[in-house]
């Protein structure tokens, strides 16, 4: 039951000496979205084009909905649907005429095709305006018909690649109802985003870094990382030069620079908080102020990435 309809394992693609995705394992299951998160140039665009039979791994394998990525190309482009990062859609056809476009490249014909197009239209929220020109439309119609036009063969696995870049907040929250009711219907998708609010709607998250997975899991699992330490917010002036004093700090375990506060790992808030006043208070650092928050995925992130840079440090 429930059987995963994603399954990579030590995925792997080479740019001549390059590694840009090295070493990808995942599952996922029907109705779940798993975002793909990661600083530009991580490696999610390779990865969901070589998942998407548009690329060919240097190495490991990927069975998507049974079907071997590299050995079954073709059928696994009919399989599933895709929507790349920068827009697929053809400016210079009206919506109707993209949709009529997408729904030959996957074969829909006849009453198949005209009971797919309203569905489409409809879930884009696009009816009445058939004719329009697609150059023309704003930005959030052009993603929601780009995600309809994705859809239009009921895909069971869909991917998004950075589905709402540039989109207004208003469009953004939209198309997430739309990919929420898709993995309610069982759709199992990947989407990948910069938004950190996004990342957060997404059931499982893998954090990519110079290609590899440096953390994996639900948000909540995610914060685990920070598990008995706490994080005390810092205020105060000239923040990079109270970071270089805390860092050498007993009981300090992490000083990551915030716009202008500081979010320090420490194992005792208590503790934390007296040895943080007395460093900085002791060397003119006032005002001061210091809360305990609760990590954020950013907080996460900027905790992974540094950890995978001295592990590659150290090796
Ligand atoms: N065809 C290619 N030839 C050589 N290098 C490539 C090729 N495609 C991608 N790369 C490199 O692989 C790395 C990963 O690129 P990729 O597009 O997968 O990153 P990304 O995580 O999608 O980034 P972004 O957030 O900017 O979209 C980059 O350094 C990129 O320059
Ligand atoms: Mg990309």
């Amino acid at each position: 039951m429930n059987q995963p309809v994603i399954e990579v394992r030590g995925l792997v693609k080479r740019f001549g000496d390059f590694v840009s995705v090295d070493d990808v394992s995942f599952d996922v299951r029907p109705g779940e979205v798993f975002g793909l998160l990661g600083s530009n140039g991580a490696g999610k665009t390779t990865t969901i084009r070589m998942l998407c039979g548009l690329l060919r791994p240097s190495a490991g394998v990927g069975h998507i909905l049974g079907i071997d990525i590299a050995r079954e190309p073709e059928r696994l482009k009919r399989s599933i649907g895709y929507m790349t990062q920068r827009f697929s859609l053809y400016d210079d056809l009206t919506i109707g005429q993209n949709l009529r476009f997408f729904g030959g490249v996957y074969g829909l014909r006849g009453a198949a095709f005209d009971a797919r197009r309203s569905w489409a239209i409809d879930i884009a929220g696009l009816r009445g305006k058939e004719g329009l020109m697609t150059g023309s439309l704003p930005g959030g119609w052009k993603q929601r018909l780009a995600l309809a036009c994705a859809l239009l063969h009921e895909p069971k696995v869909v991917f998004l690649d950075e589905p709402t870049g540039g989109v207004d907040p208003l469009s953004r929250r939209k198309f997430w109802q739309l990919i929420d009711s898709l993995a309610a219907s069982g759709v199992a998708l990947i989407v990948t985003t910069h938004y950190l609010d996004e990342a957060e709607r997404c059931d499982r998250i893998a954090l990519m870094h110079a290609g590899r997975i440096v953390a994996m899991g639900s948000v909540p699992e995610l914060k685990e990382v920070f598990s008995g330490r706490a994080m005390l917010e810092v205020s105060c002036p000239r923040v990079l030069d109270a970071q270089a004093l805390l860092e050498r700090r007993p009981g300090i375990h992490e000083v990551s620079a915030f716009g202008t506060t500081l979010h320090v790992v420490v194992d005792d808030a208590d503790h934390g908080r007296a040895t943080i006043a007395s460093t900085l208070a002791g060397a003119g650092f006032d005002p001061l102020e210091i809360e305990r928050i609760v990590p954020s995925l950013e907080d996460v992130f900027i905790h992974c990435i540094e950890a995978e840079d001295e592990r590659r440090d150290a090796s």
